[in-house]
């Protein structure tokens, strides 16, 4: 079996050694999968992809033609991947779950340090300078958390969030049945009443830019948006603006939309060609962390593991649970509505 891993970084190289076998030979590409870098996975079995690869139409067919059997996602999200585009071509796995706890804790890491503003502490007694001025915060207790997205990982982020003794509120496009989660029936409701937003639902059609102008109108005034899930789901230049004009009170993104080509990258030094994402970070109320929310040692470990078991599930010719299926309509429960596999 070989596999190309593209976006490779030291740390994914030390986790995918330490958990392939003999059975694998592994390629590491520092370089992204995209139109330009698809040739290098000809005599390939298989790529490897992580959150920024493009595997759209153009690379799928490129990939098909080489040769290529499968893609195998080392994330959750594939909304970089066209599935259906894929469906008779070429085979998609995704690790549904590595560590919902990463992503949620990241998510409360970040609201604590801007609310509490460690950032700006840390760096002033590195400097000997012990003044408090600008540092007030507020308490997170009794604040209203609106909660968009309950699956694995809102669920985990609404538990750290009651630890706090916040009230929760939750929006769901299918909500969990049965669950002690307050939902409320209407985004818009979620809107209004939330002192802080943290997202945890994937990136598409009907997630795709949920903050822009409009939905901003609707916010507290001061209120602090949170994104650990994808960067389109925010509208980047409409928070900038609703930054500017005092509504936002502050924003922490994990993730950015157009951060494919610059997220994972050391640029200090350069001059970035992104004038929103640098106005951003210019904000004394924005923090930025690069796409760094899943990365912890249990995530990497786990993820290798359920990588490589999808594609021995696959070369056994067992079928793989984790296999992204287009032709079932919800792409990821293809096992409980099929009796066999896409194609
Ligand atoms: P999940 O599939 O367990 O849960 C997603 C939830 O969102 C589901 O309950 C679903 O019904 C809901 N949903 C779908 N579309 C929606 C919409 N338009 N509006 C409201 N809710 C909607 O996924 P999980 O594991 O909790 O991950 C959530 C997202 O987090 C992923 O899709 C991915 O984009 C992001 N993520 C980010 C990471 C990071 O390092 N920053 C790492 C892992 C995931």
């Amino acid at each position: 079996m070989k596999l190309a891993m593209f976006d490779a970084k030291s740390y994914d190289i030390e986790s995918f050694e330490k958990h392939s076998d003999g059975d694998f030979q592994i390629k590491f590409f520092e370089t992204k999968l995209n139109e330009d870098t698809v040739k290098l996975a000809k005599g390939f079995d298989g790529v490897c992809i992580f959150v920024n690869d493009t595997a759209n139409a153009e690379v799928i067919d490129a990939l098909y033609e080489t040769g290529v059997k499968f893609i195998a996602l080392r994330c959750s999200g594939y909304n970089n991947v066209d599935v259906e585009h894929a469906y008779k071509k070429i085979h998609v796995f995704h690790v549904p779950a590595y560590s919902p706890y990463a992503v949620a804790e990241h998510t409360m890491a970040m609201l604590l340090t801007s609310v509490r503003r460690i950032h700006k502490a840390y760096n002033r007694t590195k400097d000997f300078n012990f003044s408090l001025n600008g540092l007030k915060g507020f308490d997170l207790h009794s604040k209203t958390m609106g909660v968009v997205g309950t699956g694995k990982i809102g669920k985990v982020f609404i538990d750290i969030c009651n630890g706090f003794g916040m009230k929760v509120i939750a929006y769901d496009k299918y909500p969990a049945a049965d669950s002690s989660i307050n939902y409320v029936e209407q985004l818009d409701s979620l809107l209004r009443q939330s002192d802080i937003i943290s997202f945890h639902c994937p990136l598409n059609e009907d997630s795709y830019h949920l903050i822009n102008k409009e939905s901003i109108e609707k916010l507290k005034k001061g209120v602090i948006i949170l994104n650990t899930s994808r960067g389109a789901i925010i509208d980047s230049e409409a928070l900038l603006e609703g930054i500017k004009d005092r509504k936002i009170g502050a924003a922490c993104l994990d993730v950015y939309e157009e951060e494919s080509d610059i997220f994972f990258n050391d640029y200090s030094g350069h001059i970035v060609n992104d004038d929103t994402l640098a106005r951003l970070i210019t904000m004394p109320n924005v923090l930025v962390t690069s796409h760094q929310a899943y990365l912890t040692e249990e995530a990497l470990n786990n993820i290798a593991e359920i990588t490589i078991n999808n594609i021995k599930a696959f070369e056994d010719g067992k079928g793989c649970e984790n296999e992204l299926c287009y032709k079932c309509g919800r792409i990821e429960n293809c096992k409980n509505q099929r009796d066999e596999k896409c194609f």
